[in-house]
């Protein structure tokens, strides 16, 4: 990490966004990780500036997210927009930060490592300040993808998502509760939207096709056909997938749910059943289940997946990148 964090002080924390739905996640999680906070400094845009955020039994002052709001932090967790990651992250590391981005903008640039600490630990040592952690959804799938690759080789990879409201922040939440009817492209409550993000050329929106180049990046198999379909469903918390997985060498179902049972932070749900996003709300774990053979192809498996897009999906992971800087105290820049 940086000359400063190197020291034996424990690392000076900004969260931008820290008003916002992961924001408010990734201080319960530096809370329950224990992460070493010499001192924390919440930001937001000017209209939640003066609110206060709870940390560690104390109440902290939330400032506007400025450029001068970064000098003497260490780490800078961006959860707030993708255009404010696309300002002020470069302003954070020039001012020493390591930064870690939850926004999509830095995700796919070839040098910014995009990490899920389990899957492609080795990418963080080559960071030059700035990591980004992949999208919600993107997550939970290569959590799943990544234990039958080294099993079996992945050949061919089909997936349709089942997407919860917060993924799309507090106002996702709201459009929800049928409080702000217009956020999504039709009302979300009581239906399910076949549409996440704008559309593209080709028909596919611009979700399912970050979703299939961070999968790509993060395996870093950039010619794994990897397609799509991103649906929003009436669901609070809790991003849901059914994948259908064609492996390169035969894999039984019992063979894979021994290799998905094995993979850390992975958790085959009770006698290859299935988990649900109201049980996996709140919990760090990517849940799979109903792993089966796909009768019509000998290669084929299908699963169910099912992540808390708020915690293993976005906060959880950003910490968990920040903790593996902090255990490899690696420079700051190359
Ligand atoms: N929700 C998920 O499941 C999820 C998962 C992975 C990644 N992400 C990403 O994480 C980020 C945050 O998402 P969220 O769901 O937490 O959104 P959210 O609930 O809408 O919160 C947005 C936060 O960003 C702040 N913000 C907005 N515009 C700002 C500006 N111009 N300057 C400074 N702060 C600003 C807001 O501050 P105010 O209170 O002042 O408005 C608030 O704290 C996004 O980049 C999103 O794509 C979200």
């Amino acid at each position: 990490v940086s000359a400063r964090s190197s020291s034996p002080v424990a690392p000076a924390v900004a969260v931008v966004g820290a008003t916002g739905l992961v924001g408010e996640i990734l201080l319960r999680i530096l809370e329950e990780r224990a992460f070493p906070v010499g001192e924390l400094r919440p930001l937001s845009s000017a209209r939640s500036a003066g609110a206060r955020v709870r940390f560690r039994g104390r109440d902290h002052l939330v400032r506007e997210a400025t450029p001068a709001a970064f000098a003497g932090s260490d780490f800078v967790f961006f959860a707030a927009t993708g255009e404010l990651s696309r300002s002020l992250a470069p302003v954070a590391v020039a001012a020493g930060a390591i930064v870690i981005d939850k926004s999509n903008t830095w995700r796919l640039a070839g040098h910014v490592p995009l990490v899920v600490p389990e899957v492609n630990p080795a990418a963080l040592a080559a960071h030059q300040g700035l990591l980004a952690c992949p999208n919600c959804t993107t997550i939970g799938l290569v959590m799943a993808l990544e234990p039958l690759r080294r099993a079996a080789g992945l050949a061919h990879v089909a997936v349709t998502t089942l997407q919860a409201a917060s993924g799309a922040g507090r106002e996702g939440l709201e459009a929800l509760a049928g409080a702000a009817d217009r956020f999504f492209p039709r009302p979300l409550l009581g239906n399910v939207l076949p549409q996440c993000e704008g559309f593209q050329e080709g028909g596919f929106t611009s979700e399912e096709r970050k979703l299939s180049d961070e999968t790509r990046k993060i395996l870093g198999l950039p010619e794994l056909p990897v397609t799509m379909t991103c649906v929003r469903v009436p669901v609070a918390v809790g991003h849901a997938a059914t994948v259908l997985v064609e492996t390169i060498e035969p894999l039984a179902p019992a063979a894979a749910i021994e290799a998905l049972g094995a993979f850390p932070g992975v958790r085959v749900a009770p006698g290859n059943g299935y988990a649900t996003p109201l049980e996996v709300a709140g919990r760090d774990e990517v849940a799979v289940g109903r792993v089966r053979a796909d009768p019509t192809h000998p290669r084929r498996l299908w699963l169910w997946c099912v992540v808390d897009n708020l915690r293993k999906g976005a906060a959880t992971n950003a910490v968990q990148i920040a903790e593996e800087l902090l255990l490899r105290r690696t420079p700051a820049r190359a």
